[in-house]
């Protein structure tokens, strides 16, 4: 088990987040993270949002600093860009990306591309999608009902076939979720399932 965490936001109240790339925010949080995880190096550390308020080579110079001190062992951007990926890896060597993508939100197409070709992973946040998906008739739905499976499961399942890079992270407050998604990596959709979702997935992109 890997726990990765991120840093870059603050969070002041509930539902306020505020970037925050200034180099020496960036690098007392990671120690603090460290602290509060309890272990001596955060396994993957990820940049929560590239900042626009401050010079980006400054943000990832602090990620590379956490490196090289050992404070981090890996290190990841979220929500960036191809051009923001390579300028990075400038700097650091670059482990993961963290967009937000999903079989019907297929935004990040050319940063899942890029992360493939480079050996990055990708970590696709609210990969689930499956509230309107799922209803009654549409296809998320009868490829669940084929499996005994329920639709977050086939949303996972078309993840992890989608790409060995990728690395879904459903969120849950409930153990029975967090059963049922893992199981999803159980599920194997055939050709023809995992291009009927491709291609709904692809008509809304
Ligand atoms: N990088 C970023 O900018 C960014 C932004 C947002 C989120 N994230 C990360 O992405 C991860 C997940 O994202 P997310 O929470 O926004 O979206 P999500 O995982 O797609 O959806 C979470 C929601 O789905 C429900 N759910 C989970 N498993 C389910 C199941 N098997 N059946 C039915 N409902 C289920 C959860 O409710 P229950 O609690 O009831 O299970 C919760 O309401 C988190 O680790 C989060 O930190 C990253």
């Amino acid at each position: 088990m890997t726990v990765a965490t991120k840093g870059g936001l603050e969070r002041s109240g509930p539902d306020i987040w505020t970037q925050n790339g200034n180099p020496s925010h960036l690098v007392s949080e990671a120690h603090a993270s460290r602290e509060r995880l309890g272990v001596e190096q955060i396994a993957l550390w990820q940049l929560h949002r590239i900042d626009s308020k401050v010079p980006r080579d400054e943000q990832f110079e602090a990620v590379k600093l956490l490196l090289d001190d050992g404070v981090i062992a890996h290190a990841g951007l979220s929500e960036v860009s191809v051009e923001d990926i390579v300028e990075a890896a400038k700097v650091f060597p670059v482990a993961t990306v963290q967009n937000r993508y999903n079989f019907a939100d297929r935004g990040s197409e050319d940063v899942l591309k890029y992360c493939e070709a480079h050996g990055i992973g990708f970590i696709p946040w609210f990969p689930l999608a499956a509230g309107e998906h799922a209803r009654e008739g549409s296809a998320l739905d009868a490829i669940a009902k084929a499996h005994g499976a329920t639709p977050s499961q086939i949303a996972v399942a078309w993840l992890l076939q989608r790409s060995p890079v990728i690395i879904p992270i459903p969120g849950t407050s409930r153990v029975a979720h967090l059963e049922e998604n893992m199981k999803a990596g159980e599920i194997e959709l055939t050709q023809a399932e995992f291009d009927q979702l491709d291609k709904a997935g692809s008509q809304r992109a």
